[in-house]
């Protein structure tokens, strides 16, 4: 992907979006929504996968049919929201390896530290698509994509649903060779680090969790 952030405004993705910031929307419906989305989003982030050809034969005749090239697409996830993004992105291509990456914060330090870590092989020569639906303060996106850099990964692609100015601007100083897919740009983070005006905390809403 050649822009650093591309923004998927399509109506479908902006209207379900918007029932999943609702703040009366259920657990259940807020999951079936970002499952939805997830859908749509994983579409404009594989829209530029390389290709080959394949001999095949139909019905009619031979033909070189277009199919992707190269080894199988690794999906990471990023604990635990990341997992509600990747049940739809894995539906649309259900041969991607799948990893995950589990980050919580330091109180003191508030550093992201690592307590889970397990990835795909051969990350070297897989496009590997990392996802977690809220790009906020980018402190744990930037901490899993340098956890990724480090197992092998050179070709990576960043997935979330909702973005804050502040997040996309670490992301980009931190890794700006990493692609940002984001269905929203929101206004502003607040004193906690909550994406305004938001959806609230994405696990809690999908888990139904405080
Ligand atoms: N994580 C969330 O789940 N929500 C936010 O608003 C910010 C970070």
């Amino acid at each position: 992907m050649s822009e650093h952030l591309t923004v998927v405004s399509h109506p479908l993705v902006l209207h379900k979006l918007s029932l999943m910031r609702e703040k009366t929307t259920s657990t259940a419906v807020f999951r079936q929504l970002l499952r939805e989305i997830s859908v749509l989003l994983a579409y404009e982030v594989t829209r530029e996968l390389d290709m080959t050809t394949k001999r095949i034969e139909t019905p009619i005749q031979e033909m070189d049919a277009p199919v992707l090239a190269g080894k199988k697409l690794a999906l990471i996830s990023i604990l635990r929201a990341g997992n509600g993004l990747l049940d739809g992105v894995h539906d649309l291509i259900p041969s991607a390896r799948v990893g995950f990456v589990g980050l919580y914060r330091d109180e003191e330090t508030l550093q992201p530290v690592q307590y889970y870590f397990k990835v795909p092989t051969e990350l070297d020569e897989r496009l590997v698509i990392a996802v977690d639906p809220m790009l906020a303060t980018g402190n744990s996106s930037v901490a899993a994509i340098d956890l990724l850099k480090e197992a092998g990964a050179t070709n990576i692609r960043f997935l979330c649903l909702l973005a804050a100015p502040e997040g996309i601007a670490r992301m980009k100083e931190a890794h700006p060779d990493v692609p940002i897919v984001t269905a929203a740009v929101d206004e502003k983070l607040n004193e906690q680090g909550y994406i305004v005006p938001g959806l609230g905390d994405a696990g809690d809403r999908m888990f139904g969790t405080k």
